[in-house]
């Protein structure tokens, strides 16, 4: 791809501003659900639970992670096509941000496979009548693990990324 045209130019720059703005997304969300929101409604009883699938049920968290998670690995894998060429990519912010993009890749395949696939059915359990303990609370324990594993590695990608420009060249 010519990346001196000014349409190149302006189609790297929504990328680049759709990455970072769905990145800050899903990195935000999933921490605020890991380190604040989770933890308080584990330490709040019956009443916390009521909360947490009050919040799948009723909101769109289920979607939003997934969502920002997709639309960052999309833009992302995009913008690593561009500039897999260019030849910043053997200098250290190329190494840097591609180690940011191994962790990012582990981060949404980690995601997806043991929280997101889940949090559907899950949002479905929690509505159902018939909703219990014994059906919805091993599968609250297992997204809340996961969903932390998930969260540290988009951080370490994200602190990477963010700091890549730091070590070396910056891309025009
Ligand atoms: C947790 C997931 C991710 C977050 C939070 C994130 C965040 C960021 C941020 C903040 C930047 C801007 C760095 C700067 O301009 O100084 C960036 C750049 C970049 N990211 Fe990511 N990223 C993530 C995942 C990925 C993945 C999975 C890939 C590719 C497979 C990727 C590829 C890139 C590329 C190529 C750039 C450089 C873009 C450019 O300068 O044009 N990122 N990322």
């Amino acid at each position: 791809m010519d990346v001196s045209t000014a349409g190149a130019a302006l189609a790297i720059t929504a990328l680049r501003l759709l990455h970072i703005v769905a990145g800050l997304l899903w990195v935000g969300a999933a921490l605020m659900m890991s380190l604040y929101i989770e933890p308080t409604a584990a330490a709040s009883g019956a009443d916390g639970k009521r909360f947490l699938r009050a919040l799948y049920r009723k909101t769109n968290v289920a979607r939003l992670i997934p969502l920002s998670a997709a639309v960052t690995t999309l833009a992302g894998l995009l913008l690593y096509g561009v500039l897999s060429y260019h030849e910043a990519m053997s200098s250290p912010m190329g190494v840097i941000l591609s180690v940011g993009a191994l962790f990012g890749l582990l981060a949404f395949g980690h995601g997806y496979f043991t929280v997101w696939r889940r949090a559907g059915e899950y949002a479905r359990l929690a509505s159902a009548v018939e909703a219990n303990e014994e059906t919805l609370g091993p599968i609250e324990a297992k997204m809340r693990r996961n969903g932390r594993v998930s969260m540290w590695l988009a951080l370490v990608s994200l602190a990477l990324m963010a700091g890549a420009r730091y070590a070396g060249p910056i891309f025009a």
